[in-house]
């Protein structure tokens, strides 16, 4: 799961899904990461941490760290939170068989439709819209990989 900062978007993402792993048997190991370094082993957001806690989800335990060359061999799914993430990670790729793993992660809910999980960085009322669309695209990667 990777946004820009790897305290908002991500860890909700990473949180959300590995709650449905659990419910659902799988034992899938999930990480999260940011394109940048900005807030590199910070705990995630408040409003994140609050709008979890509102859904008895606790995403304290996380950290944030940057994207490493390594994880696009490593994991088999990598879901960028909107366009940038996602051009970003394409920007870092070694060939086809990385970029065939990188995804918007609202893709998996609404195919080809391209939807940005809005950045809430900067405002103070868009972490339950991003919680809700998050919960959306787990549900369908929980499914459907
Ligand atoms: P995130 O949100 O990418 O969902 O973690 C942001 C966090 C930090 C910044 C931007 C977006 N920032 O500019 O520091």
């Amino acid at each position: 799961m990777v946004c820009l900062g790897n305290i908002c978007r991500s860890p909700l993402a990473e949180g959300i899904l590995k709650r449905k792993l659990i419910e659902n048997a799988k034992d899938w190991e999930v990480d999260s990461a940011g394109t940048s370094a900005y807030h590199q082993g910070a705990l995630p957001d408040d409003r994140s941490i609050v709008i979890a806690d509102a859904y008895q989800l606790d995403i304290r335990d996380q950290r944030s760290r940057k994207v490493r060359p390594e994880d696009l061999n490593y994991f088999d799914h990598i879901f960028a939170m909107d366009s940038s993430n996602y051009q970003d990670l394409v920007a870092i790729c070694n060939d086809d068989h990385q970029r065939a793993k990188i995804m918007m992660i609202m893709n998996m809910a609404e195919p080809n439709l391209n939807i940005n999980v809005p950045d809430p960085y900067w405002g103070n009322d868009g972490f339950d819209l991003v919680y809700k669309m998050l919960d959306k695209a787990c549900e369908a990667i929980v499914h459907k990989l």
